[in-house]
């Protein structure tokens, strides 16, 4: 049975940026940067794909902005320093020459807590110092001045994804990096002006206005709420406080905490265990106690997968927001995005999962040929980012 379509056809404007369609591909961490997070030439290839087969627009994987914030993740890319603005640049190129009608966005992002000193050789840094229980990393609370160079590197981080040729940028403010770590009462203790965990948001928001203009879109990914007592209303007040800032903001839900609550679906222990650094190295007799006791407690906090799974949250935001939201996780069906868009729940939709296995998913729904998406939710696509591998689709049966 054939669908209409055409909604998700229509284009959305923001600022000087035409999205020529509905379907945005998430953000989603490649491994196709070389150890020190200089971008290789895989990803020219695959936003060249996804370009060419109409992806609206693209976000790339999280970029860090300084060392100090770098992931954990070892080839993750990096816009830390101005030499990697001509790399950036070629992977640009590549795309634009694809489809010069696929705008493309860099997410920029700090870590916080939500890294391993082992792989940044810095300090870890947080709004405050407490431990995340996944890292397990002591945490030491940034003051004034360290504040004051984070929102710096946002913003050098900013002018350099301008200068190499991005329409824009996504701020990650999402999954309990350090942005998320400010907004959530949990993470966020302080008695300074800091306590007011929209600040800084705001101020790297204001900061990169003020360098990049308005003919530079700022996308803001936001968790709206967490396991950890972030809820939907602080969310709608955050964005309320900085809608005349942002240009569209994308809904999510999590921390790194029980990071599947990020994603849902499948949770492949043995492949983790084999290939995820924080556990890789742990003796056998460990990995089997660590098995049968702690992964019941984790797994007992792990909400189960459903289609749309943070659609009601994007909706409720949308109806009290000023700016396009973008409603991201477990959006599978056209039938479903042709609701969203036809009924307003969100403006827009973005999908990381089923761009992994069908880069030219954008295409087939426009042909008719898509009705829903082949990704199982199966998760290998996520637990082998903690390996040097890059990213694909692992599941039997998917395309690429
Ligand atoms: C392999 C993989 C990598 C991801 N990388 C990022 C990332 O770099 N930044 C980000 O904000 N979210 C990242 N995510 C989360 C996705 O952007 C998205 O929010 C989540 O997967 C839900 O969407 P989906 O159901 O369409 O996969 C990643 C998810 C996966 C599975």
């Amino acid at each position: 049975m054939s669908v209409d379509t055409d909604i998700l056809f229509s284009p959305l404007i923001l600022q000087n940026i035409t999205i020529p369609n509905r379907i945005i591909r998430s953000a989603t961490y490649e491994g196709m940067a070389d150890a020190n997070g200089y971008p290789q030439q895989g990803l020219g290839n695959l936003y060249a794909d996804l370009a060419q087969n109409g992806a609206g627009a693209i976000i790339t994987g999280f970029c860090y902005i300084s060392k100090q914030g770098r992931a954990m993740q070892p080839r993750q890319c990096g816009i830390d320093n101005d030499d990697k603005i001509k790399p950036w640049n070629a992977v640009v190129n590549q795309a634009k020459k694809a489809n010069p009608q696929t705008p493309l966005f860099m997410q920029i992002a700090h870590t916080g807590r939500q890294t391993l000193k082992k792989f940044t050789r810095e300090t870890v840094f947080g709004a405050s110092n407490k431990k995340c229980i996944y890292f397990r990393q002591k945490v030491k609370t940034l003051t004034e001045s360290e504040i004051s160079i984070i929102i710096n590197d946002f913003v050098y981080a900013a002018v350099r994804a301008k200068k190499a040729g991005f329409d824009g940028i996504q701020i990650h403010g999402a999954h309990g990096y350090l942005i998320h770590q400010f907004l959530s009462p949990y993470t966020n203790n302080r008695t300074d002006k800091w306590a007011d965990g929209t600040l800084l948001l705001k101020e790297i928001l204001e900061s990169i206005k003020q360098n990049c203009r308005d003919d530079f879109p700022i996308l803001l990914k936001l968790s709206h709420s967490d396991d950890r007592g972030l809820n939907i209303r602080d969310t709608i007040n955050t964005i309320m406080q900085i809608e005349h800032l942002t240009d569209a903001v994308e809904i999510s839900y999590g921390t790194m905490e029980y990071a599947l609550n990020i994603i849902r679906g499948d949770c492949p222990v043995d492949v983790i265990l084999q290939v995820n650094p924080m556990f890789k190295n742990l003796p056998k007799i460990i990995k089997k106690i660590g098995k049968t006791f702690f992964l019941q407690k984790y797994l007992s906090k792990i909400i189960p997968y459903i289609n749309n799974y943070n659609l009601d949250a994007a909706t409720k935001i949308n109806r009290q927001v000023n700016i396009p939201v973008i409603a991201v996780g477990g959006i599978r069906n056209v039938n479903d995005m042709v609701d969203i868009t036809n009924q307003h729940k969100a403006d827009a939709i973005s999908l990381c999962r089923p761009f992994i296995c069908e880069p030219d998913l954008v295409s087939n729904i426009r042909q008719g040929l898509y009705l829903k998406s082949k990704c199982i939710n199966c998760n290998l696509c996520s637990i082998y980012c903690d390996s040097t591998n890059q990213l694909k689709c692992y599941a039997a049966g998917a395309k690429k």
